[in-house]
């Protein structure tokens, strides 16, 4: 209501707070709102393809398991993605795999924090460093936790968060980049805004004190590299804002959620993996990943089952096998064995915070129906 009442749509102090406060908790000097998190992966490709001077085609390491964008985003940067497989247990790209996959023209790794588990950052640190990679990390799915003590969106050149609908925190539409890299932070505000010369970047910036407001005004329509129009409004991010100051109620609430499940769905540990932590590292639990252990069940089965019952499911992120993926890359399901088999076995229920007893119930009770009633309970 603030905003509203403020009469400022476009992004003002609410934004610049969210802003700053999100990055901060995420260990990062500077924070970017834009309008989703595919937007801030593709401005912190084509920020390090400017600043490091990467050419077309260079190499872009993606785990062989993820949502679509972060592997759309490196192909519409007019790079390559080249695909590592993931880890059984976590689901996250695996660090014994990556550097088998690097060639002379690769330029960064996308560790990708997959439903809340932060990747193995060690390793991948230390690959990075190996061979002079940058890294991006892809933390849509994953706040407000960390590996090792350090926060996700702190490891490397660019964290990457999305504040979609059902993500951690929610503005409906959204997305934040967060960095320590004050040239990057430039290029990444320009990049959002059409390109545009760094002096003007949202409508006050031609209120500093002390400087000549011809030159803002000379420079304020002037465009010095090829942007988007990414940008959010101050609405959303006060929505942000407002989530940013009940996330740990929220996050606390998804815990309850989750330790709930692990206890109901222990009986059926012979059926199912249930979720597992790193150790050493936490989980903010975007979702819940299951995946089928016994081969006599078959997946789709279980998730008609729940579907019939009200249980919302998806498939645990498939890439490789995507239609657009197969046309575009042909079979990858022998070089990625972990993904394929994910692809056919794996799969989520929701944890969300709102989320009642009864439902949390609902969802252990269906379970338990389902594995009695099959051949295998
Ligand atoms: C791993 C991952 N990366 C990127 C995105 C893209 O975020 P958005 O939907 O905000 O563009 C998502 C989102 O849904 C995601 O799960």
């Amino acid at each position: 209501m603030a905003v509203l009442e403020s009469n400022r749509l476009t992004a003002g102090p609410v934004m610049a707070r969210f802003e700053a406060e999100f990055a901060a908790i995420h260990g990062c000097k500077f924070g970017l709102m834009c309008n989703s998190g595919t937007s801030a992966m593709h401005i912190a490709l084509a920020a390090l393809k400017e600043v490091y001077q990467w050419n077309d085609g260079d190499e872009v390491l993606v785990p062989a398991l993820t949502f679509v964008a972060t592997s759309n985003v490196v192909i519409y940067n007019g790079l390559k993605p080249v695909f590592v497989d993931v880890d059984p247990h976590y689901y996250t790209i695996d660090p014994s795999k990556i550097e088998k996959m690097i060639t002379p023209r690769t330029r960064a790794i996308m560790p990708v924090h997959i439903g809340g588990q932060p990747c193995d950052m060690d390793p991948i640190l230390a690959i990075a460093q190996r061979h002079n990679l940058r890294i991006i990390e892809d933390s849509a799915e994953t706040m407000f936790v960390g590996d090792k003590g350090r926060s996700v969106g702190s490891f490397g050149d660019v964290g990457c968060f999305s504040t979609y609908a059902a993500h951690m925190i929610t503005t409906g539409v959204g997305g934040l980049c967060t960095t320590n890299d004050p040239e990057l932070i430039v290029v990444l505000k320009s990049l959002m805004n059409h390109g545009r010369d760094s002096i003007y970047l949202r409508i006050d910036d031609d209120q500093v004190e002390g400087r000549d407001i011809f030159e803002i005004a000379d420079r304020r329509f002037s465009f010095v590299r090829l942007g988007h129009s990414f940008r959010a409004t101050e609405m959303e991010a006060a929505l942000g804002q407002a989530q940013l100051e009940e996330r740990e109620t929220l996050c606390a609430k998804r815990q309850e959620i989750v330790a709930r499940l692990n206890k109901g769905l222990a009986p059926f540990q012979d059926e199912l993996q249930l979720p597992q932590v790193r150790p050493g590292s936490e989980h903010s639990f975007m979702f819940y990943p299951l995946v089928i252990r016994n081969p006599a069940i078959l997946r789709d089965d279980l998730i008609r089952f729940l579907e019939n019952h009200s249980v919302e499911t998806r498939y645990l992120l498939p890439l490789i096998n995507q239609p657009v993926y197969q046309t575009l890359f042909g079979d990858l399901t022998l070089d990625y064995p972990v993904a394929a088999r994910l692809n056919k076995t794996a799969f989520y229920i929701g944890c969300h915070p709102d989320m009642t007893d009864e439902d949390v119930e609902h969802v252990i009770e269906c379970f338990g129906d389902y594995f009695r009633r099959s051949p295998t309970g």
